[in-house]
């Protein structure tokens, strides 16, 4: 049976659920999220309905990028507990159903990692090739004209001169990750390793760090001079040499044997955020590949009803056409909440995400509604903030989940710092206070999840926009056998009402604000500024009273226990 005949598999159906590990949960007080916190909080990700778990780097790492800076692949950092916890930890998940996903940093490690000490202490060790050096050109300059990150988006900026030998080596994200060698056939053998020892130990599948950039030109040749006025974004877009290598693809069609070779393991790799349409397809590869390649476009495309709609219609045909399943993202470590936008739209993108066709990653916190974080300069962590050129801090997005209105919200016992600040509102904005209020973004996603869980049509129904609304409302149907849906979404800041020819009929069955579920639509339908519905709109020959009485139950839900 070829992968794409396998009835439902989990990922498509359900919701994946991203845990940035040093902020979930501290369970031994020294301010630091850690792995037996998240253990303790398992019970309120299966009370959110959620299928899978993705961790953030909880590796061995000196912290420069938070774990994104790898020195041992197969250790656990002490600071996030040990190799035991992981395992209580899977174990536990496992026991309530949910998955379990783990980072896998393939492009770099950590300049500390011990490959890289051997690779630059001599041209000669054994480890040389493991990473990527050059010599300088006749003039003293970089190699080529590639690229970093920030104020290294300079031409030559991805090189970093090594005293110890006279070489420059290729580090393109900081000067502290040099990138590996992959078309070393034992750099290969080592990181596919890392992966058979994370799948046997009963992970279910990997988001892959930056996938695209795996392949370099061999021969270090430079990118083509960039158009007046092109950015650093159009140099990563256009760039051939650097990223996007047609190797790349066989160096995902390795890690896809290890993954077969576990049964059912999820491989979802990272792009760049930027990654233009027509290259979806390629890095889904007819399912020999990625399963998901991500698709961040929600997260930095402006939030407008018609702009939505435009790339959702394509990026949901070009997938549907190349047999490849979608996702959406809306928010994640490394850019700005979607509560930063206010909680009213916050709550639109929430019901958008969880009911488009395609797998819906939730960042953790924007259940809860929390904002993007003003972190003070003397509290900000992140090493991009210390740029001294193009300093961005993404720490606002990263701060402490919230739990309860205790001090530091119940993550960290109350004399302890956390390790970043926590959202001022956190008395009010907190799982405790928003589990027992029925109006509040946390039921209302909730509510949203279940509905997927228990809708055939939102798993995995057709998608179809609905045309003729007005330009601030972006409306589809996803339609199934027996189940079928319509989503109105008002993202403009004046109620709404549709034209009555449209035949919006049904029961509203979610609404943002909670409030109008059970509302029955004939014909005419009011949106309320920034305001989202879901309609139940069957197809007319399905049964009436059990498909309401199904939904009764599933939107009544059981109470979150207390811990
Ligand atoms: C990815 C990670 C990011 C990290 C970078 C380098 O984009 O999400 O946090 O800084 O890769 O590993
Ligand atoms: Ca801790």
């Amino acid at each position: 049976m070829s992968r794409d005949d396998r009835p439902d598999p989990w990922w498509r159906n359900g919701v994946i659920y991203q845990i940035y590990v040093r902020s979930f949960q501290d369970s031994n007080g020294d301010g630091i999220g850690d792995l037996p916190g998240i253990t303790s909080r398992l019970d309120y990700i299966h009370w959110l309905g959620i299928e899978a778990i993705w961790l953030t780097p909880f590796y061995r790492s000196p912290m420069q990028d938070f774990g994104y800076d790898v020195t041992d692949h197969c250790a656990v950092a002490p600071e996030y507990g040990t190799l035991g916890d992981f395992d209580r930890l899977v174990r536990s998940a496992h026991e309530r159903g949910i998955k379990v996903v783990v980072d896998f940093v393939p492009n770099h490690t950590s300049s500390d990692h011990e490959w890289f000490c051997e690779s630059r202490s001599s041209r000669a060790n054994a480890k040389r090739d493991w990473y990527i050096w050059a010599d300088s050109k006749p003039d003293g300059s970089p190699p080529n004209n590639w690229r970093g990150q920030g104020s290294r988006a300079v031409d030559g900026g991805a090189w970093v001169f090594d005293d110890v030998t006279g070489q420059w080596y290729l580090a393109s994200f900081s000067p502290s990750q040099p990138d590996l060698n992959w078309s070393h056939a034992d750099v290969q053998k080592a990181m596919l390793d890392v992966l058979d020892f994370w799948f046997a130990r009963g992970v279910d599948g990997v988001r892959i760090d930056m996938v695209d950039f795996l392949g370099k030109d061999r021969q270090l040749r430079g990118e083509a001079p960039l158009p007046p006025g092109a950015d650093a974004r159009d140099y990563f877009i256009s760039a051939r040499h650097q990223r996007n290598r047609p190797e790349t693809l066989d160096y995902i069609r390795l890690m896809r044997g290890v993954a077969d070779r576990h049964d059912g393991r999820v491989l979802i790799g990272e792009m760049f955020y930027f990654l233009p349409l027509d290259r979806f397809a390629t890095y889904h590869g007819n399912g020999e590949l990625l399963d998901l390649a991500m698709n961040f476009r929600l997260t930095f495309a402006p939030l407008e009803a018609r702009a939505i709609a435009d790339w959702v219609d394509s990026y949901d045909s070009a997938l549907a056409a190349a047999g490849a399943w979608p996702n959406y993202c809306v928010g994640n470590h490394d850019t700005a909440r979607v509560g930063r936008h206010g909680e009213a739209t916050a709550r639109l993108v929430v019901m958008l995400l969880l009911t488009l066709r395609g797998t819906p990653f939730l960042y953790y916190g924007d259940e809860i509604g929390l904002p993007e974080v003003d972190v003070p300069p003397e509290r900000q962590r992140d090493r991009l903030s210390a740029d001294p050129n193009n300093p961005r801090s993404r720490d606002g997005g990263r701060t402490p989940m919230q739990w309860t209105d205790q001090p530091n919200a119940g993550f960290c016992p109350a004399e302890v710092e956390p390790w970043l600040p926590l959202a001022p509102d956190w008395p009010k904005r907190n799982v405790a206070a928003e589990s027992t209020d029925e109006r509040s973004i946390l039921e209302l996603t909730r509510r949203l999840v279940a509905l997927r869980r228990a809708t055939p049509a939102v798993q995995s129904g057709d998608f179809s926009l609905v045309a003729g609304v007005p330009d601030a409302c972006l409306a589809f149907r996803r339609d199934h056998l027996t189940s079928g849906i319509l989503v109105v979404l008002n993202f403009g800041d004046l109620p709404l009402e549709m034209p009555e020819d449209l035949r919006l009929g049904g029961m509203i069955i979610a609404a943002t604000g909670c409030d109008r579920v059970g509302e029955r639509v004939d014909r005419s339908l009011r949106l309320r500024a920034r305001e989202g519905i879901v309609i139940d709109a069957r197809p007319q020959q399905a049964d009436d009273r059990s498909s309401s009485e199904r939904l009764g139950v599933i939107l009544a839900g059981p109470p979150l226990r207390s811990r």
